[in-house]
Formats: C-alpha cells, structure tokens, sequence
C-alpha cells in the first residue's frame, strides 16, 4: 500500500501538524536495549515520518524533540540526545536540499551545546530559501518558557515606546512568540498513549485536533501516520460554532 497517496485522497489533510514524539525509552526497555537505542532508531522514524509529509505535500511538521525540563534527564542520556541531533542534521542537510525542506527550530536554542548550535544553525540557513515542506523543530522547547520570552519581549516594546499597551491583541501575542511565522497546527499527535501536554505549544494548540495513539514513537510506520490523518479527516472543527453553521445550513 502507498499510504502517500492514502493520505492524498483523504478530505481535510491538515496543513500543519505537530507530533510529539513520545515513547523511545519504553521501547528500548521492552528489548531490554540502553534508551539511547530507542532514541537512535526514534531518530529514523523522523525521516521517515518527513519523507512521507513531505511527498504527501503537508506544508509544515512541528516536531517535539526535546523539552526544557528533558534537560534534567541523566547526563548521559541528554548527552546522546544531542549527538544524535546533530548527527541527524548532518546526515540530512542534503537530503534536505534536494527535496526543498526547509528547516527551521523553536525553544531556548542558546541553551543547546554550541556544536549543536553551529549545525543547526549551518542547516537553517542553509534551507531558507527552500519552498517546500517547513520542519520545525521544538529542541529546548517550553511553552510556559516560551508565553514568559513574550511576555519580556512585549515589555521591552512598550517599555521603549515601540508598542503602545492599547494595541496588546492576540495577533501581537502571537507575533511575539517563536512560532511567529508560523499558523497554529491543525493536528496534534501524540504517540505512546500519555494525555497530556508536556509544556508543548500551549498557546497555539487553543483549536488544534488531538489524537493520540498507543503506538511508541519507534513502531510509528507510514501506516500508522494514515490512520492518524485519517482519524484527523473525520473530525468537524467547530470553533465555537454550531455544526449546522459549520455545514452552511444556517
Ligand atoms: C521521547 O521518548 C523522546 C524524548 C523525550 C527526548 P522518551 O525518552 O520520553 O520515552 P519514554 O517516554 O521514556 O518511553
Ligand atoms: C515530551 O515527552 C517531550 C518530547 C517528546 C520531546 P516527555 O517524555 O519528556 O514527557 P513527560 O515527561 O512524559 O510528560
Ligand atoms: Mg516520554
């Protein structure tokens, strides 16, 4: 089955998803395998999960790939984390390139390693001008971190007299955090059956679809991702309006 072309004959492919990619751990402890080993082949289901975005012509994939309070996980781990990352940006820059990704990353980047910093950033300008799939990535990534980062920001605007407190609406809100230039996700997936948050886009998941399916992150498959999008696909998105307005009937 070519669940590409699956998921390009659903109604309603969302636009921009954001997965958090939960579950590495207990599938290295199920195979009696060091974490690490769950996080490397995790690190292949992102190209994976990418390729398929991208051939299915999804325009931006928000990736959860380390939280702010990640970095209170044993040394070692977070050590392994961060080659990992900077292994997989290495790998994929031309791969990138080739297929038009461009990459971009949100979170308190400066509290990466600084040769994590310099391939990530060698990688996002590098993708600038690219037009096709937008990955982004959450590394360091809090959300409470992010609304308090607006909050000074805003601040410091009004404090010098570049933003007037009367024109505080939601759009500066938005335009003052890191997800700036980027629209609100359509779907939230979060793999490994935990229902919550975990400090992920709070702000701009107000509307989002969530589904969350059992499936660790290092068993998801194309397959798996189809059946996602196609449980996305059933859903009405309502924003606060009746369904019979949604369908036009009144
Ligand atoms: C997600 O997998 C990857 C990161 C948080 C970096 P986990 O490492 O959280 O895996 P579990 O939840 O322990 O199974
Ligand atoms: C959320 O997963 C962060 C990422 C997937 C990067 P966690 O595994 O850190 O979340 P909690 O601790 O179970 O809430
Ligand atoms: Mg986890």
């Amino acid at each position: 089955m070519n669940y590409v072309e699956e998921i390009k004959s659903l109604d309603n492919v969302p636009s921009h998803i954001a997965i958090i990619m939960d579950g590495n751990g207990r599938w290295a402890k199920e195979r009696n395998f060091n974490r690490v080993v769950g996080h490397k082949r995790g690190s292949d289901i992102v190209s994976l999960i990418v390729d398929v975005s991208r051939e299915a012509g999804i325009k931006i994939l928000t990736l959860y790939a380390f939280s702010e309070e990640n970095w209170n996980r044993p040394k070692i781990e977070v050590d392994a984390l961060m080659s990992l990352l900077g292994e997989y940006l290495t790998k994929e820059l031309p791969k990138m390139m080739k297929d038009n990704v461009k990459l971009t990353a949100i979170g308190r980047l400066h509290s990466l390693p600084q040769f994590v910093r310099d391939i990530l950033d060698n990688t996002v300008s590098t993708t600038a001008n690219n037009t096709g799939l937008n990955l982004n990535l959450a590394l360091s990534y809090g959300s409470r971190a992010e609304i308090t980062d607006a909050f000074i920001s805003i601040s410091k605007q009004i404090s010098d007299g570049s933003l007037s407190i009367d024109d505080i609406d939601e759009n500066v809100i938005s335009q003052n955090l890191y997800t700036k230039d980027i629209p609100d996700p359509d779907l939230m997936i979060r793999t490994s059956g935990e229902t919550r948050l975990s400090n992920f886009l709070l702000y701009q998941l107000a509307y989002t679809e969530f589904v969350i399916t059992d499936t660790l992150w290092p068993d998801f498959t194309p397959k798996k991702y189809y059946e996602t999008l196609k449980e996305y696909s059933f859903r009405e998105r309502r924003f606060g309006l009746t369904s019979e307005q949604i369908k036009g009937e009144i």
